[in-house]
């Protein structure tokens, strides 16, 4: 669906109405491009972390984790390089008055112009058929050449001027391709000018003594500078993982987009440690198994893409996002980077401390490399939300907004109802309510009729619903309705365990 911002906007509706995400201080009319989590939200965030915290450290003997501290010494910034280096290139547009990031503005035509190949490629695979040959027409059609022409073009003049910080270079591409303001349709564009994303704040009690110091733009660098106390405490041998979740700040030019692109926000990273001249291996072998990991949760495999960076970060020597299909269109949701040994070997420079491996089984010392994985869980959080999402026409005027939410990721996997609040169903359905709730995130509900107990939580998720009636307290059975066939059984309530644990095993 993508494209589809009508899509965006139902589903910011909905994670408010539903108690999954409002706007960071609202009652004061909001704080751009900052959010917090609700009662269903933050369940559903803690979900997705626990998925990948299990996945990434349970199932692999050689990665574990941490949780290192938001605040670190400054010169851990300068020797990362986001002192110098971690800045976007920002313009602004005179009669519109809005912000820009230079190079998304170039990016986004680039795009189109790769939008226009597409449809030319479409057009001919439609008139051609089975015998359609999508290379061989890209190598010859006139059109498609001339366009890639353009892109060649295009990017041989962003790349070099974004790695030499040139601004005017990248503020004389804006105006010779006729880029306008999308929301001016004017060419009156400000110089083009850096600028660090970096969050500083003061830390010491005197204005004299306090020094400048950093909000942490990404997790990494807490693992990188722990990465020798964790190696040598938990005698980890090379390759091993370090995991860790937690907060990151940036001050993006840019923010919108809701939850996908915050000035506060979680990652969730491994680091994974390897030999040098292992690095492309093991990079080949994350960027698999990430793919599996986005897969494992039933998302179908069309929503996902990689996209191979032809720029690359001053850290890098490899790098891949994992695309998902937003309702923005494709865009990224992870990255998985081959690092070289740029942070162990700057830190090394800079703290003037060995940061070796000693390599038994080579016998000789070595700056590790280093593969990562990093995606943030806030988009994580919205790529659930967006394939989960599902209007369905029930027939006969009804309807139903039904969050297909993969099971195990629910904020609550069951919900407990007695039919009616008189004749003791109450006192049964909590009785069951208390039999589950040390297994299961349960909720318990007894106000309005039982279809709109089952929409409310086919809003919010819940895979399963139980409702307890008169035959319950005769014969102990209930019945479980499952949330997305709507099929309703009857079982004993000795099984209602073993049927949602089966659906949450994955
Ligand atoms: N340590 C590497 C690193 O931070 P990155 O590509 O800048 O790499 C990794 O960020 C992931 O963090 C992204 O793929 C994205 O999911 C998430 N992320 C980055 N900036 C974000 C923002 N402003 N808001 C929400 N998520 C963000």
């Amino acid at each position: 669906m993508a494209n589809n911002e009508d899509l965006l906007k139902k589903i910011i509706a909905h994670a408010k109405e539903y108690g999954f995400v409002f706007q960071s201080s609202e009652i004061y009319d909001g704080l751009s491009a900052v959010y917090d989590y609700a009662q269903n939200g933050s369940e559903l965030k803690k979900n997705i972390r626990d998925y990948w915290w299990k996945s990434m450290v349970q199932m692999h003997e050689n990665i574990v984790g941490i949780d290192t501290a938001i605040f670190m010494h400054p010169s851990i910034w300068k020797a990362s390089g986001h002192v110098d280096a971690f800045n976007d290139p920002m313009i602004d547009n005179k009669d519109s008055k809005k912000r820009y990031r230079a190079d998304v503005l170039i990016e986004d035509h680039l795009a189109k112009i790769e939008g226009k190949i597409d449809k030319e490629v479409a057009k001919a695979a439609k008139r051609f058929g089975d015998s359609f040959d999508e290379k061989q027409f890209k190598e010859t059609n006139p059109r498609v050449l001339a366009n890639l022409e353009k892109i060649n073009g295009i990017k041989n003049r962003l790349y070099p001027a974004m790695d030499n910080n040139d601004m005017d270079a990248i503020k004389t591409l804006i105006e010779d391709v006729g880029i306008v303001c999308p929301m001016s349709g004017s060419k009156n564009w400000t110089e083009v000018r850096q600028f660090n994303l970096m969050f500083s704040t003061k830390m010491g009690s005197t204005a004299e003594g306090a020094n400048e110091i950093f909000l942490r733009p990404e997790t990494a660098q807490g693992i990188f500078v722990n990465y020798l106390n964790v190696q040598k405490t938990g005698r980890m041998k090379i390759p091993f993982g370090i995991a860790q979740t937690g907060k990151a700040f940036r001050n993006e030019i840019v923010a919108r987009q809701f939850i996908f692109r915050m000035r506060e926000f979680e990652q969730m990273e491994m680091q994974f440690f390897v030999r040098p001249g292992e690095e492309m291996k093991w990079y080949e072998y994350w960027k698999e198994q990430r793919m599996e990991w986005h897969k494992s949760l039933g998302i179908p495999a069309e929503k996902f893409r990689f996209h191979d960076h032809d720029k690359l970060a001053h850290y890098a020597n490899a790098a891949a996002d994992i695309e998902f299909d937003f309702p923005m269109g494709f865009k990224e949701l992870e990255g998985i980077h081959s690092r070289t040994d740029f942070d162990l070997s700057a830190h090394e420079e800079h703290s003037g401390k060995k940061l070796r491996y000693h390599d038994p089984e080579l016998n000789q010392s070595y700056v590790p490399y280093v593969v990562e994985t990093s995606i943030g869980l806030d988009r994580m959080f919205l790529a659930i939300l967006s394939n989960s999402y599902t209007e369905e026409d029930l027939g006969e005027g009804n309807s139903r907004v039904v969050m297909k939410l993969p099971p195990v990721l629910a904020p609550y996997k069951i919900a407990v109802f007695p039919l009616t609040k008189k004749d003791g169903l109450p006192d049964k359905a909590r009785e069951i309510m208390d039999k589950l709730k040390s297994d299961y995130m349960c909720f318990y509900e007894e106000k309005d009729a039982i279809g709109k107990r089952y929409r409310r939580h086919d809003a919010i998720g819940t895979p399963y619903c139980v409702t307890v009636d008169h035959q319950t307290l005769e014969d102990n059975t209930v019945t479980i309705r499952e949330r997305d066939s709507m099929v309703q059984e009857r079982i004993s309530i000795d099984d209602i365990s073993g049927v949602v644990r089966e659906r949450l095993v994955g």
